[in-house]
């Protein structure tokens, strides 16, 4: 009983290890981020809050959400123009290392939360 708990830890966390960098390539996405840093902050805080805050964002959604902008699905004019030279790698990279930033906003919520 011990060992299968321990064996099913393990696979827990190689699975979260695995998810953390699926398809795309965190040090990769640092280089391309800095064109997206003017709005979106360094580690992917944003810089005012009308610059959503990407850190800590699920990176499917960040992946999803970029390939919307490109696309036409979701709609901005500002983030239409950002995403318009965005080949699917870019997004990926950018979506991992934005994932892999820490965003601070949750841990400081939690107390309050129920
Ligand atoms: C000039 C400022 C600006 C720059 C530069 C910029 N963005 Fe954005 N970004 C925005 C704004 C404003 C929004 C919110 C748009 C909306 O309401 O859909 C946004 C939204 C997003 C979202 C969706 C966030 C969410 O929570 O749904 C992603 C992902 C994103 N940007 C990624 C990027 C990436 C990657 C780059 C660089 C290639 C970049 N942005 C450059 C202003 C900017």
């Amino acid at each position: 009983m011990k060992t299968r708990l321990v064996v099913f830890a393990a696979g827990m966390m190689a699975s979260i290890a695995l998810s953390a960098h699926a398809g795309g390539d965190p040090v990769a996405g640092k280089q391309k981020a800095a064109a997206c840093q003017a709005c979106h902050g360094m580690d992917g805080i944003g810089v005012t809050p009308q610059f959503p805050t990407l850190a800590g964002q699920f990176p499917d959604y960040l992946v999803r959400a970029l390939s919307d902008y490109k696309s036409g699905q979701r709609k901005n004019a500002i983030m239409a123009g950002f995403a318009a030279n965005l080949t699917p790698q870019d997004m990926e990279d950018l979506a991992s290392f934005y994932a892999s930033r820490k965003n601070g906003l949750y841990v400081k919520q939690a107390p309050g939360m129920r």
